[in-house]
């Protein structure tokens, strides 16, 4: 996440994030999943502005920020009233921070709605910590923590701002692990989305994953792209491809791809294949466009 003060204003461009592992250890008593996942943030952002309000009001503006192939109707596709993470996130810490002032908030989306990207997290994670500036609230980390996991279960890794960490529980407790290298990515957004609690839902106790998470932070930290393509893994893949006949095509044509592996990001439905450089990630990524597999863009994991 890059925060950068202006004279009245905070401006932050915040990542979008792939899930390269994810396993469900079992369902809780809170109706959550018990989770061990691995995450990356890849080099794909919403911006957003920070304005102080003198009226006291929370209000959000969204605008299309996406390329051609991200798409341009992004703005269109995410809440703009209460429902929105970004309003509910400036609301929470208003109460908690007992402050009556306000904020007009523009955001420039280019990360995919419902696409298991993460883009309404991460665009709550940068709510919490531009306002915690904007309105001099001075907030310890370990406290916007608390607010982020109260907001959704992927808000923390976002504030945690690291570039691939281990998160467990519901996805709120975050370990970061390192990466050597960069790794490519062509990731594609069907048109349909899905909703996360729906996929959950779906998710029966199946097999288990051969390998697991610290296999994957290992290959991350010995920089071995084809031993974390071998490891890539989703228990959400199998409900999400129950649920939707586009993710079940998009698995297929990816198979087809010299991809060195691929997967479902998150409860979907976008899914990646993780690719040898960045050449052959534009080569795929433009010949998936021709087949018309959905908004497909390329993107790398953060330096
Ligand atoms: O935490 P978040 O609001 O992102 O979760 C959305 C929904 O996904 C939850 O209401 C729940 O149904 C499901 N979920 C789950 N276990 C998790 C994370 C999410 O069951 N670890």
């Amino acid at each position: 996440m890059l925060v950068r003060d202006r004279v009245h204003s905070v401006l932050v461009h915040t990542p979008a994030k792939l899930n390269l592992f994810l396993e469900v250890l079992g369902k809780r008593a809170d109706g959550y999943h018990e989770l061990e996942t691995l995450m990356v943030s890849v080099a794909l952002y919403d911006s957003l502005i920070f304005t102080e309000e003198d009226s006291g009001d929370v209000r959000l503006r969204c605008f299309s920020a996406g390329s051609r192939n991200t798409g341009s109707d992004q703005a269109d596709r995410v809440p703009h009233g209460t429902e929105n993470l970004v309003v509910r996130a400036a609301q929470l810490l208003q109460e908690h921070a007992d402050v009556r002032r306000g904020v007009c908030i523009d955001l420039w989306k280019r990360i995919p709605a419902a696409a298991g990207l993460g883009g309404g997290s991460s665009d709550a994670a940068a709510t919490l910590a531009a306002l915690n500036r904007l309105w001099r609230l001075e907030l310890s980390a370990a406290e916007l923590c608390r607010l982020a996991a109260r907001l959704g279960s992927d808000v923390p890794f976002f504030l945690a701002d690291t570039n691939a960490a281990f998160c467990r529980g519901r996805g709120e407790e975050i370990s970061p692990c390192e990466t050597a290298t960069s790794l490519n990515f062509v990731v594609v957004q069907p048109l349909a989305g899905l909703s996360t609690a729906a996929v959950y839902r779906a998710w029966t106790p199946a097999e288990r994953s051969p390998n697991d998470a610290a296999a994957m932070a290992d290959s991350l930290r010995e920089g071995r792209p084809a031993r974390t393509a071998a490891c890539l893994y989703n228990a959400l893949q199998a409900p999400a491809e129950q649920l939707s006949t586009e993710v079940r095509q998009l698995a297929a044509k990816f198979s087809r791809q010299p991809v060195l592996g691929h997967m479902l990001s998150g409860s979907g439905t976008a899914c990646f294949g993780l690719c040898a450089h960045r050449r052959q990630a534009l080569r795929i990524a433009s010949r998936l466009r021709s087949q018309r597999a959905g908004r497909v863009f390329v993107a790398r994991t953060r330096p």
